[in-house]
């Protein structure tokens, strides 16, 4: 049985969103703490709180591509709030599943996209539920549990 399925190959071979967003509403770079990848998401957001513009930048392999490709396109329409909801396991299941090994590569997503949120939210005077003492700069040791669900060989902090 092959490793990835066809959404994800998909994906993978034909990136949509790719690049970086001119004078972007919000910015979100994250880096993984399980392998070290990176991801970048910009955002433009509109009046009305509507995504109306993702891309990435990843500097990650084929589940990372393919789940940015999919986080992206899964975000624009959305309004900022639903779009914080977006979670690794959404975007797993939109993909039609990834290996156990690959599930953290989702997580850069997840948590670009959140980044990219909170730098909107910074900038813009806004304030959304699940982004109270948000800190885009720490390692996300409140998600431990869920990294180490997904993979995660543990980071030695936090413990
Ligand atoms: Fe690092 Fe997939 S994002 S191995």
């Amino acid at each position: 049985m092959a490793l990835y399925n066809d959404t994800v190959m998909e994906h993978f071979m034909n990136p949509r969103n790719v690049g970086e967003i001119e004078n972007p509403d919000g910015k979100g770079i994250y880096g993984s703490p399980v392998c070290g990848d990176m991801m970048q998401i910009t955002l433009s957001v509109d009046e009305n709180e509507v995504i109306t513009d993702a891309k990435f930048k990843t500097f990650g392999c084929g589940s990372a591509i393919a789940s940015s490709s999919m986080a992206t396109e899964l975000i624009k329409g959305m309004t900022v709030e639903k779009a914080l909801e977006v979670s690794n396991e959404k975007i797993v299941e939109e993909l039609g599943g990834l290996p156990a090994v690959k599930i953290h590569c989702s997580m850069l997503a997840e948590h670009a996209i959140k980044n990219a949120i909170y730098d909107y939210a910074q900038s813009h005077g806004k304030e959304y539920a699940g982004l109270e003492g948000y800190d885009p700069d720490a390692e996300h040791h409140d998600d431990c549990e869920e990294d180490e669900e997904a993979g995660c060989q543990g980071c030695g902090n936090g413990q």
